[in-house]
């Protein structure tokens, strides 16, 4: 019978996909509380703030309205000098994480000792807040939380921001709106596999480093190195320049586009950028006219590229 594999073909389709509603009607949803944030994604909250994706208080994906990470080596209220401390700073105004405004996402325990130790409720982004990432002990369970550190040491979003100076400053909240809107997603994913990934690009996600991050920014499918822990085998502000400059300065055939007009139109010490003139030279060396290629101007400390490279070498 010519037909009899259509038959066969299509009771087992019609198994297939009954079964797979009835797993979807029938099998209970995942509760997220149930899913407690690990510290990384306490830290991702803080990092990119409420959301990295098109919305009306940025809609031109410039990175406005993003927190900042700061390192500190002194406090900030006394001038003491203390351990390296990594905080959050958000400026009157700037959106908190989706777990400051519904710390139910944050899964039991961080929820509970964030609210009762760390005081997030008492933050309002009408004044700005800092936060801190620390840990305590629920049910017998060592447990990271969010402090409100303008609410219990009386740190101020201004006076953080100032003892920890520039160099100590990330802008890696705004480099993430930058790494959504250039695409990079769309060759580099962040989400090393449970594969022999494991072995080059480092240890695979968690589920509860998830929690209240968005968007998560996997990637469309692979046609470069994951970024996950990026910052850790290369850690080269100067290689990152160079490469996001034009990464054949640094990978011959590299397939990687030019993202130097992420630099603007000025560099550091004010000097005009001239990319026309920059590939001209670069053409030059590429056929052997000139000994080296055209150098690379320094960035502002207020460019998208900063910006950018510090989201980058944040991915640890
Ligand atoms: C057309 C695909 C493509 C796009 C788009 C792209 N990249 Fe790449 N990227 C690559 C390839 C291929 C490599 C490996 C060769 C190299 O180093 O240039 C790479 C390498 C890198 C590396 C070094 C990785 C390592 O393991 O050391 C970084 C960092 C990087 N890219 C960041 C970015 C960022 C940030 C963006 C967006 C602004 C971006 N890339 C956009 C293809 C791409």
């Amino acid at each position: 019978m010519a037909f009899r594999e259509y038959n066969v073909g299509s009771i087992c389709f019609g198994i297939a996909l009954a079964g797979s509603m009835m797993i979807t009607i029938f099998f209970p949803t995942g509760d997220i509380s149930n899913i407690p944030a690990t510290e990384i994604s306490l830290d991702k909250q803080l990092t990119y703030g409420y959301e990295s994706g098109f919305n009306y208080w940025d809609p031109f994906l410039n990175g406005k309205n993003k927190p900042l990470k700061v390192t500190l080596t002194k406090d900030p209220v006394t001038g003491q000098p203390m351990d390296k401390t990594v905080a959050y700073v958000f400026k009157p105004g700037v959106k908190f994480p989706n777990g400051i405004y519904k710390p139910r996402i944050l899964g039991h325990g961080p929820k509970e000792l964030s609210e009762r130790l760390g005081r997030i409720s008492a933050a309002d982004d009408s004044k700005g807040a800092v936060f801190v990432i620390k840990h305590g002990t629920y049910k017998g369970k060592e447990t990271p939380y969010i402090e409100n550190v303008t609410a219990t040491k009386g740190w101020q979003p201004e006076k953080v921001l100032a003892t920890a100076g520039d160099a100590n400053t990330s802008y890696a909240g705004a480099g993430k709106t930058m790494f959504i809107r250039e695409g990079c997603w769309w060759c580099h994913t962040l989400l090393p596999e449970e594969t022999q990934d494991w072995q080059t690009f480092g240890r695979p996600p968690m589920t509860g480093d998830f929690n209240g991050e968005s968007p998560t920014a996997f990637g469309s499918d692979r046609k470069a190195p994951d970024l996950l822990h990026v910052g850790s085998r290369n850690s080269s502000r100067e290689w990152m320049m160079l490469h996001f400059f034009n990464p054949r300065l640094v990978q011959p055939h590299s397939i990687m586009p030019r993202y130097n007009y992420l630099w603007g139109k000025t560099d550091a010490h004010g000097n005009p950028i001239d990319l026309a003139k920059w590939s001209k030279e670069y053409q030059e060396f590429y056929e052997g006219k000139r000994i080296y290629p055209p150098e690379v101007p320094d960035y502002r400390p207020d460019s998208e590229i900063r910006y950018l490279i510090d989201f980058v070498l944040n991915l640890k």
